[in-house]
């Protein structure tokens, strides 16, 4: 295999977009299928401006077997990173049907189509939510599953579905990779995180703040058993996260078998934390208003980062001040995400700021 070529599911989305500039620098070819549900396409345009190299995109869904043998019989794949999904765990709670039915089923048929055009090796997408909110931390990938919603339900059932698969049939290799908390963006400024809609997560919300988009940060709860009282999450670089879908690829086209890590710092950050580094990198204030608490958010968590580094030699190499950076980067350049510059526009700004 001299460059591999790589499906890469939901690879226009915040992770698969940073995941294919990783692979192109590597030397790989990752073929894009996106149903652009929860992306912009444009964000592969952005991965050429960085790379030289636009990758392919199919729009198509995984649940759809014939789009995904007309793909694999068109593309020759060598090994498949599975990161298409739906990943907002309030809305798994009211649509747990729609939830199961693209993060499991669409796996599912993503399996059956790798399974009929012989490419067995895959990397999937899992998330620190399968081990719940009452584990110890550093929390190693041996401790019990203990989802408390249906979105963390479906990522395990997924890894339970691999774990089967592995064991029947030891052509298979396959790495679950459970994720912390990725944020940041591309160093370049030209690749980031946009959500659509009011942000879920912290830190892309921390930054609509301090770009004038947003009143103030709610900070959901000072009263935890944490040191400064507020929820304490193992935050991670998102190109740490795609060097580790790299480093996972390498294992897993020369092991066979199931490997599961964790892919944190294994450090916690506090929310006040974060917000403290964000404002040395903003190098301006961010209101905070303290709310209550949220049903179901643990008090602090992080991961045991020990199994990555002795299988995969992967560690995260970039810290929450840089993460903070690379993250006010891309908001400043680009403060309506893919909609607003060109990438000269953006290089004009970010020179300018
Ligand atoms: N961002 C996080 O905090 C986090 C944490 C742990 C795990 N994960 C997992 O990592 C993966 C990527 O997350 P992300 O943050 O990049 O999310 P994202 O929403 O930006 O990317 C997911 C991509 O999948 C696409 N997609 C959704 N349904 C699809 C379908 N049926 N067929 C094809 N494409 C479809 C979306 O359009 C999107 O481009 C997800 O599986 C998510 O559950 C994310």
């Amino acid at each position: 295999m001299s460059h591999p070529k790589i499906l890469v599911t939901g690879g226009a989305g915040f992770i698969g977009s940073h995941v294919c500039v990783t692979l192109i620098e590597a030397g790989l070819r990752p073929v894009v299928l996106d149903t652009l549900v929860n992306s912009d396409p444009r964000s592969l345009q952005r991965v050429a401006n960085i790379t030289g190299v636009e990758p392919p995109l199919v729009r198509g869904d995984v649940r759809d077997a014939v789009a995904l043998d007309r793909a694999f019989a068109e593309h020759g794949f060598d090994a498949v990173m599975h990161l298409a999904g739906l990943k907002a765990v309030g809305q798994s709670v009211s649509d747990s049907i729609g939830y199961y039915d693209v993060n499991v089923a669409g796996s599912l048929a993503l399996i059956r189509a790798m399974e009929r055009a012989g490419v067995r090796t895959l990397i999937f997408s899992s998330s620190a939510t399968v081990y719940g909110d009452n584990q110890h931390s550093p929390i190693r990938e041996s401790a019990t599953y203990a989802a408390v919603n249906p979105y963390g339900r479906t990522k395990e059932m997924v890894e339970r579905m691999a774990a089967d698969l592995t064991r029947a049939d030891q052509r298979w290799g396959i790495a679950c990779l459970r994720f912390f908390n990725p944020i940041g963006a591309h160093e370049s400024g030209l690749l980031g995180e946009h959500p659509h809609g009011p942000p879920d997560n912290l830190l892309p919300y921390v930054a609509q703040v301090a770009v004038g988009g947003r009143g103030h940060v709610v900070v959901h709860g000072d009263d935890y058993e944490t040191p400064d009282g507020t929820g304490v999450r193992d935050y991670v670089h998102v190109m740490d996260v795609a060097e580790g879908h790299l480093a996972a690829l390498r294992y897993a086209a020369t092991h066979r078998g199931l490997l599961t890590v964790n892919l944190g710092t294994g450090r916690g950050a506090s929310v006040l934390e974060v917000i403290a580094a964000f404002e040395r990198a903003a190098g301006r204030e961010i209101p905070v208003h303290i709310g209550p608490r949220r049903p179901g958010d643990a008090a602090a968590y992080w991961a045991d980062v020990q199994h990555a580094r002795d299988r995969l030699g992967w560690r995260a190499r970039r810290n929450l001040d840089q993460m903070c950076a690379d993250c006010w980067r891309w908001q400043l350049a680009n403060p309506r995400g893919f909609d607003d510059p060109s990438p000269e526009l953006t290089a004009k700004r970010l020179a300018a700021a």
